[in-house]
């Protein structure tokens, strides 16, 4: 008998709670975070997830009349990982939105997006193939393609005549070299040799000795955030590259705003295309700035604002869905969305679902004791050039 209403008890709980997780769940829109919190690119998760979390620290957690619930899990630098992951977070946690970073993680996880038909929101990637992996993937972040092709026609138009390149060798530099590549050489330029690092830890001393070595009058380099154009300074300087008079242009990671407090004056006069920089000059982004440093004691760089605008593009859907998460509302709705970013002007093409954006022309000087990416050119609503048809 007592051990009939136990069971009959138990029941009861077990009903109540399922009842009870459900118009929660209901009442609650799901958002998978996942980034590379951990490895050789844990310094890319920090920026991205610390403006996430910064823009729903000032735009509250309610949406639409709905809780936004945000689940973080890290993928530790590995595509593999990341799949399980997300896996996990839309079979288990049954999440309505994926934000996810690096570029092999974003490809990973595109076939289980358009499984579950959820918006998959690319907060970090700059690779431009990624978006056509799978209707379901709107971009935020950028495309490395957007920043080179515009620093190839600047740098041929601006007296740069023999470049070598350093390219951190995954998809991101393949993509920075050939579009920087097509650009200059249209414009005249011409290219030494194209030298090809890691992306594990990289030495850069051998390949800025052979750089050296070749004689150009530039180098233009990619590596990638999460602390590498620190290292790549340091031993820019070290192998005496800037005293032999090599200029540095490259896009704008090469300058990375996170590195920026670490480098020394030789950095000075370096020339980037980017599309954010710390010291873009709008009210918008000095909020933006003065709120994250007293956050998190840091500067935002470029790759926090794909976290950011990235959590703005899900508020605003909802928004216009009246709070509904069915994945192709969402995405009718993210589609052609405009705004003002810190970045500046953005918004989503709605036929490729990449971003558009303005690329600046930025010098690095000292400003207020710092050294700082400061713009003074300006290209308005750049498309991803992998995208434009030709
Ligand atoms: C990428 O994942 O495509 C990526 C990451 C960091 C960068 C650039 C590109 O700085």
């Amino acid at each position: 008998m007592l051990r009939q209403v136990l069971v009959a008890g138990g029941i009861a709980i077990a009903t109540a709670l399922t009842g009870g997780e459900a118009a929660w769940a209901q009442d609650t829109v799901k958002i998978g975070l996942v980034q590379s919190m951990t490895g050789p690119l844990a310094a890319v998760g920090r920026q991205v997830v610390s403006a996430a979390k910064l823009y729903m620290q000032q735009h509250g957690d309610t949406v639409a009349g709905k809780k936004i619930q945000l689940i973080l899990r890290d993928d530790t630098t590995v595509p593999d990982v990341a799949k399980r992951l997300a896996q996990e977070l839309i079979v288990n946690e049954k999440v309505h939105i994926l934000g996810v970073g690096i570029t092999p993680v974003a490809m990973a996880i595109a076939p289980l997006a358009t499984e579950a038909k959820i918006p998959e929101v690319v907060m970090v990637s700059g690779t431009s193939v990624v978006t056509e992996r799978s209707p379901y993937i709107v971009r935020t972040s950028f495309t490395l393609g957007q920043q080179c092709a515009i620093m190839g026609d600047w740098a041929a138009k601006n007296g740069h005549k023999k470049v070598v390149i350093i390219q951190s060798d995954w998809a991101p530099g393949h993509e920075a070299t050939a579009t920087f590549t097509k650009a200059f050489t249209a414009g005249g330029g011409q290219i030494l040799e194209t030298l090809k690092v890691p992306l594990a830890n990289p030495d850069f001393a051998p390949f800025l000795q052979r750089a050296k070595d070749l004689n150009p009058d530039t180098l233009f380099v990619f590596v990638p955030a999460g602390g590498q154009a620190g290292t790549f300074a340091k031993q820019f300087v070290e192998r005496g590259l800037d005293k032999a008079g090599i200029k540095l242009i490259g896009p704008g990671d090469v300058t990375d705003d996170d590195d920026m407090p670490t480098m020394s004056d030789a950095m000075l006069g370096v020339v980037t295309a980017g599309f954010y920089s710390a010291s873009h000059n709008s009210p918008k982004n000095k909020e933006y700035v003065a709120a994250f440093k007293k956050a998190y004691g840091f500067r935002p760089n470029f790759i926090s604002l794909g976290g950011y605008d990235g959590m703005h593009l899900i508020y605003e859907a909802l928004k216009k869905t009246g709070g509904n998460t069915n994945g192709d509302a969402l995405l009718a709705a993210m589609k052609g969305m405009k705004w003002e970013s810190p970045r500046g002007p953005i918004q989503i093409d709605p036929e490729t679902r990449d971003i558009i954006q303005n690329i600046y022309i930025r010098r690095v000087e000292r400003v207020d004791g710092e050294l700082y990416n400061q713009e003074f050119a300006t290209f308005e609503a750049v498309k991803d050039p992998g995208k434009i048809k030709n």
